[in-house]
């Protein structure tokens, strides 16, 4: 398989759901019909009329769509290299990207009649983002949270609480989002009947990969139109964003994978510098194949196969497995993957606040740390887009700390 041109990749997977040698649908036998029967749904739903008219009403009226695309002036001058630009995805409502996802499981189930919608959620965002969707739509939602991040980033379980969504600590093994995501999980395998489930990232079994993908997709269709508005065309530019599950950079990068004046970096999490073992990093560190929460991808695991622990400053990153979408972008040689560590991603936050009065979450401050190492050695005369997909609101606490604030 080779990427076809005029074809979103997430309509390029095989009949069995593979991008190349990555996804598939490795999932329970009772499980196997609710997914078909979810997917089914959704192939007719995007074609609907009426589907699509209210799709866009909540994406402008709502979400708060278009998003700002918008130049870095003063970080430009202060790296003194390559022109540097933002698609600012922390200005949807709910200051991430997590609602252009989740909106979509919530409208597929309210199309189906269905009354009450699960989730999984790291940092809290794809959490808060279903809480949102879910409420605006009249339905139920439960979210299952690692119990550390539930500690770590207890500000945005205020947020789901205070929407009337159920949040559920997990407590099995690292207590983050591989448990949060494995109860999702176990959880629906119970009650296919009577719950919808909105997978927070592109993972997992084929379907969801393709629903969430088709969500986020619009940040590169939108980025699109605003670079012809401005450039007249689609320029010559690198783009640079974050990856954990991978659903903000693939949206970003999904409109620009045909086009060959566009480079794009993934940027994961390179975990604490002090310890060059921990790290949430499975396609920089070249991690084996392997098969995590329904689907065939890189994934950091000990020698005999065993999924293990990662490490990163950023609950969003934090994740041993990455999409199944991402991995054959890697082995298609189409996206260049890196990773900041906790530290440079402490920075690369302080650098954008500071220059540019824009304060991001931790996840993005990744994608800000990797422009500020690349921009210096480009010419003056190129061109880097950033993606910023998340706000300070759920990270005070955590820099506060990092930074010696006392609040
Ligand atoms: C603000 C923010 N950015 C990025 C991510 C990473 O997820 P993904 O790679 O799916 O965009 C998260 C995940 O929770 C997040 O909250």
């Amino acid at each position: 398989m080779s990427i076809k041109k005029g074809v979103p990749l997430y309509d390029q997977a095989d009949e069995n759901g593979f991008w190349g040698k990555f996804g598939g649908n490795y999932l329970p036998e009772p499980l196997l019909k609710p997914a078909d029967d979810l997917h089914a749904a959704f192939q007719e739903l995007r074609h609907d009329k009426d589907f699509l008219k209210d799709l866009e009403k909540l994406r402008s009226e709502y979400i708060g769509r278009p998003t700002p695309f918008f130049k870095l002036e003063n970080l430009t001058k202060e790296l003194g290299g390559a022109e540097i630009w933002i698609k600012h995805e922390a200005q949807c409502h709910g200051d991430s990207h997590k609602l252009n996802g989740a909106i979509i499981s919530c409208l597929i189930a309210k199309y189906r009649g269905q009354t009450e919608i699960i989730g999984d959620t790291g940092a809290g965002m794809a959490g808060t983002g279903l809480a949102m969707a879910a409420s605006r739509l009249g339905l139920k939602s439960r979210v299952f949270m690692g119990k550390v991040d539930y500690e770590r980033q207890k500000l945005n379980v205020m947020r789901m609480k205070t929407l009337g969504c159920e949040v559920v600590p997990v407590t099995s093994g690292s207590q983050t989002l591989v448990e949060a995501v494995s109860e999702t999980m176990r959880y629906w395998l119970a009650n296919c009947d009577t719950t919808a489930i909105c997978v927070g990232s592109i993972v997992g079994a084929s379907v969801f990969v393709k629903l969430c993908a088709f969500g986020q997709h619009v940040i590169s269709r939108e980025m699109s139109s605003q670079m012809i508005n401005i450039f007249g065309e689609i320029p010559k530019a690198t783009l640079v964003a974050a990856v954990g599950g991978g659903s903000s950079s693939f949206g970003f990068f999904c409109d620009f994978i045909d086009h060959d004046q566009i480079s794009m970096r993934g940027v994961e999490a390179g975990g604490p510098e002090n310890d060059d073992k921990l790290h949430a990093a499975p396609l920089t560190n070249d991690s084996p194949i392997g098969i995590l929460h329904g689907a065939k991808q890189y994934v950091i695991q000990s020698p005999d196969g065993q999924i293990q622990e990662t490490s990163s400053i950023a609950a969003g990153l934090d994740y041993p497995g990455v999409s199944p979408m991402h991995c054959y972008l890697k082995d298609e040689g189409r996206v260049t993957y890196t990773s900041a560590s906790d530290e440079e991603a402490v920075k690369g936050f302080e650098i954008l606040a500071k220059t540019e009065g824009i304060q991001c979450s931790i996840e993005p401050a990744h994608a800000i740390a990797d422009i500020c190492r690349i921009a210096p050695k480009m010419g003056k005369d190129e061109k880097i887009i950033g993606l910023v997909c998340g706000t300070l609101s759920k990270d005070a606490p955590l820099l506060a700390q990092r930074l010696n604030i006392e609040l």
